[in-house]
């Protein structure tokens, strides 16, 4: 990591404050804010655990609130005892029954509403579905379902009977899927027959299938919801559909009270090096963080209709679908498709449609259908939206300004959230009525979160728009508590520097003079294409599995839409391509890593050399290649190259 690689060029002046109305209306006060720093800042300790007695339903009250004994594995709430299904579903059921919980659109258009009373039925009955095919306690559950309501039945059934679920995303192959069954050892799968998306179907169950074949000794039980009723392979003896597993089974089930530290999900994601790490998060301190994001960041009330376009396949769909607005008594819409299907109008036709007032999405998905055009949103009447999110990666002014005039039409404060599949929920964010917004800045830290910029040595950098590192100085609730059966990694990867007192999130960012944090990109080798995180090397190792492939070199190459893109250099075993191009073999080296990896991760460009650019020591010399794939003039000195002649070969030019 060098500081060099942390240089900042972006200077943005607009400044944007909410409108006197949205100050009125809004729950989430300056004043209150202001009060939660002051409290924070007088002892964050104590201040936590004023929020958990608030927000949370304890079944035994906690009467330590942080035990950092063994640190950096913090354990909040130890003492405490609760459930997370019980505080979403449970403690609605007294003034919420007949409440919409969640509004479910399918991509062909089939909608469903479903109430609270419903939706705790629902849960409680598949958790006795789960209950009866063995699954108890700290048991592992891999779901691997479309973007549907029945995906957060499942997710919440595990938590109630204290079940550990592993969501994998459903664009990811069978051996990504198999990778996680193994890493996780789960007994049980509940997938799908398949979903609609892009206007055709996923075949999930088909998938599942491929990656059973593959291993996964611990799987007794595939559970199966039938969703688009199209003809699968059914294994007897292991596959049971979703309704026969749960046919004639109670629809109450008791919650099973867990300690605050009982891990409630495990969820994949890359890393600069090796396999995906499974970040494992906590029931007490996790669910907290959920809860006050949404009341400080979405000021979420009563009467609005709410909506996270995340799939649950990431962390934003287990905290602002999954679990926030569920706990906090919320409507929710959930839908199951792309933006485009049937038109780039989709998104604005369900907000007008359902009434949304907060609508959170990412910036690849905003500046999609920004290209599409102004036409598109106005034809929708979008007067209900009060506020926008957008999260994932940094947002460029010009979607941020597009997203506030065009669909927000100058009325809805934007609130640009920073945070990470490890943090488990929003960190530095504006709280919309509070917060003075700039196009491209997430703002500034939440209550209760001490976000720095720090150099090589840990020391805090105060000179304004000067790039470091991005820190955590201290612990919060809803922090990853370890990577599943890997603490050294879990060590290594988070707490590397300054003696392991701050947590490293792997940002880059600076602070400008106002105190704002602005983004500027990783500082690993982690690409971020359309906000999801790849990391580079398991692209690589995933080409040069390839039988004709000696050495890959992975980078990212700005893109306007997706942020990043894939871009690769490839080294065969035996000769290079006449004069370097071999399209077929280019198509299936991409559809090689999209049946290792997944769709995301295809390369979008690959380039063929004799050999890659490397150091005396043998280190691949990966800013070259990212100034050759994007066509910039070559700075850096490649005298030291034993081979010269691969440069144009590497520029595609020879
Ligand atoms: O680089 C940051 C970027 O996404 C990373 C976290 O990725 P993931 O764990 O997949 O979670 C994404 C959803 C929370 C971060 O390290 N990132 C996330 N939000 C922002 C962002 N970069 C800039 N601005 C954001 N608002």
């Amino acid at each position: 990591m060098s500081q060099q690689n942390i240089q900042s060029s972006l200077h943005e002046m607009r400044q944007f404050t909410p409108s006197a109305q949205f100050i009125e209306t809004a729950s989430m006060t300056p004043q209150k804010l202001a009060q939660l720093y002051e409290q924070a800042e007088m002892d964050n300790v104590a201040f936590w655990a004023q929020q958990a007695r608030d927000e949370i339903d304890w079944q035994q009250p906690f009467t330590t609130t942080l035990d950092d004994s063994n640190a950096p594995f913090f354990r909040w709430f130890p003492d405490g005892t609760l459930n997370a299904s019980y505080n979403c579903l449970d403690r609605q059921l007294k003034n919420n029954a007949h409440k919409t919980a969640i509004i479910f659109e399918g991509e062909p258009g089939d909608i469903e509403h479903i109430s609270y009373q419903e939706l705790h039925k629902r849960v409680c009955k598949f958790a006795n579905a789960l209950k009866s095919h063995n699954v108890t306690k700290g048991d592992r559950v891999i779901i691997y379902m479309p973007m549907i309501a029945q995906a957060v039945i499942a997710m919440q059934a595990c938590a109630r009977i204290g079940a550990i679920h592993s969501v994998v995303f459903g664009g990811f192959s069978s051996e990504s899927l198999k990778d996680r069954i193994e890493d996780t050892a789960a007994k049980i799968v509940i997938t799908a027959d398949g979903g609609h998306r892009g206007g055709k179907i996923i075949e999930l169950k088909a998938t599942t299938d491929a990656a059973l074949e593959m291993g996964c000794d611990t799987v007794e039980t595939v559970i199966v919801y039938k969703r688009t009723g199209h003809s699968i392979n059914m294994k007897s003896g292991r596959d049971i559909w979703w309704s026969e597993a749960e046919k004639d089974l109670p629809e109450q089930c008791e919650p099973e009270w867990v300690d605050a530290t009982h891990p409630l999900f495990l969820l994949y994601t890359s890393g600069s090096t090796g396999k995906p790490k499974g970040i494992q998060h906590s029931t007490g301190g996790y669910l907290l963080n959920a809860i006050t994001t949404m009341r400080w960041v979405f000021d979420i009330q009563d009467s609005d209709v709410f909506w996270c376009t995340a799939d649950v396949g990431w962390i934003t769909g287990h905290t602002y679908v999954a679990y926030g607005p569920l706990a906090t008594g919320a409507t929710m819409v959930i839908y199951e498709g792309v933006p485009t299907v049937p038109d780039a109008g989709r998104f604005w036709d369900i907000c007008q449609r359902q009434n949304v007032t907060i609508f959170y999405t990412a910036p690849t998905a905003i500046r999609a259908l920004m290209k599409a055009g102004d036409e598109i949103p106005n034809k929708y009447d979008l007067s209900k939206l009060r506020i926008l999110g957008t999260v994932g990666e940094p947002i460029n002014p010009e979607a941020w300004m597009w997203y506030y005039d065009v669909i927000g039409k100058q009325r809805c404060p934007i609130v640009d959230t920073w945070w990470q599949t490890e943090t488990g929920a929003h960190m530095i964010a504006p709280v919309p009525a509070a917060t003075m917004t700039k196009p491209g800045s997430c703002t500034r830290a939440l209550p209760g979160i001490d976000a720095a910029v720090v150099n090589d040595d840990g020391v805090e950098i105060t000179h304004p728009d000067q790039g470091g590192y991005l820190v955590m100085r201290k612990p919060w609730p809803s922090m990853i508590q370890t990577v599943w059966g890997d603490d050294d990694r879990y060590i290594s990867t988070y707490w590397p520097m300054f003696n392991g007192k701050y947590y490293l999130a792997g940002d880059s960012a600076r602070r400008d003079a106002d105190g704002y944090f602005w983004i500027m990109g990783r500082i690993d080798d982690v690409l971020n294409v359309s906000g999801h995180r790849l990391g580079t090397m398991e692209i690589e190792s995933a080409l040069v599995a390839h039988p004709r492939v000696a050495e890959a070199a992975v980078v990212g190459k700005p893109h306007d839409v997706k942020g990043e893109s894939v871009f690769s250099f490839v080294v065969l075993k035996g000769d290079r391509p006449e004069g370097g191009v071999d399209n077929d073999l280019t198509q299936e080296l991409r559809a090689w890593v999209g049946e290792k990896i997944g769709a995301i991760a295809k390369p979008d460009e690959i380039r063929y050399a004799d050999n890659l650019p490397k150091t005396r020591s043998g280190k691949i010399m990966r800013r070259l290649l990212r100034t050759i794939a994007q066509d910039q003039e070559i700075t850096q000195d490649t005298s030291t190259l034993e081979n010269e002649s691969i440069i144009p070969q590497l520029q595609g030019k020879a």
